[in-house]
């Protein structure tokens, strides 16, 4: 017996990196996956590798729409939603708030902060019809601290963790548990290829060397957090932040353990 048998778990984001090692999760234990993202052919790619019951669906997170759509479709070809991953994120332009450009801002806020406020929106309809589920949302280890010239992205992923607080006590008597997690310096695309073009990737300037646990993350150790919090393994966890980062947050190691 699988945790997911049978139920159906959207993923946004789901084309590469995190969530499509989720995906592949999710289908190994038996769920109905929808690998939602606006990189199409990536995603179709993962849909045919994964079989009979995954699916891609075109979606933009920023866009009420294909919320709707998405959603929509998904009931079709399986009924009601159990699981919502909002996985979906970029990164931001390395600029300080005084040199910024706003659109620049925006559209960070609209993808990694109204994206997760709008599939909530739109899924929790279904989530109730089905009696219930689970909700998880990807903020980051930048959501617990200030960064210098990172602050759309680091305000994004604090307003995340606002958000699934926030969503906890709306949808607790639904019997919907929301909580997030907060990756540190994870091994995928986003950190590996360039932001931007023309921008070093972050792996080009990051070291692990002075933490506690001296690497990056692989995306299936987020995977592993991830699958306990939205199955009912997690039934008495709900309005929880997760940090699974290597230790960054507790700072730099001193060199002699001491
Ligand atoms: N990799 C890290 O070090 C790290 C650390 C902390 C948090 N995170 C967060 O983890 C999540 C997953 O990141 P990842 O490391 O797998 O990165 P990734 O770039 O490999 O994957 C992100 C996916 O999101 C999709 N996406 C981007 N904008 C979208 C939109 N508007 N609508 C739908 N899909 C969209 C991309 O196409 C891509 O498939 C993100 O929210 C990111 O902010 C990553």
């Amino acid at each position: 017996m699988n945790r997911f048998d049978g139920k159906t778990v959207l993923i946004t984001g789901g084309a590469r990196g995190q969530g499509a090692s989720h995906a592949r999760a999710f289908g190994a234990e038996g769920a109905n996956v929808i690998i939602a993202d606006v990189r199409e052919e990536r995603g179709r790619a993962l849909a045919d590798e994964l079989g009979g019951n995954s699916v891609f669906i075109k979606l933009d997170v920023s866009i009420p729409a294909d919320w709707k759509a998405a959603v929509e479709e998904t009931e079709r070809r399986f009924g009601f939603i159990s699981v919502l991953i909002n996985n979906a994120g970029i990164p931001a332009p390395a600029v300080s708030i005084a040199d910024s450009d706003p659109e620049d801002w925006d559209q960070v806020i609209a993808t990694n902060l109204t994206g997760p406020y709008l599939g909530i929106r739109a899924v929790v309809p279904s989530m109730r019809r089905g009696g219930g589920g689970a909700i998880v949302n990807i903020a980051s280890s930048s959501s617990h601290v200030g960064t210098p010239m990172l602050a759309s992205y680091v305000s994004s992923k604090w307003g995340v963790r606002g958000l699934t607080r926030t969503a906890a006590t709306e949808l607790a008597r639904d019997r919907i548990r929301v909580n997030s997690i907060s990756p540190g310096v994870i091994d995928t695309p986003f950190i590996t290829e360039p932001p931007r073009p023309g921008e070093p990737p972050t792996s080009d300037h990051f070291t692990a060397e002075p933490f506690a646990i001296q690497r990056m993350g692989k995306p299936e150790e987020i995977t592993k957090l991830l699958m306990f919090l939205a199955s009912d393994d997690a039934a008495f966890v709900t309005g929880s932040d997760y940090v699974i980062d290597g230790g960054i947050l507790l700072g730099p190691i001193p060199t002699d353990g001491q």
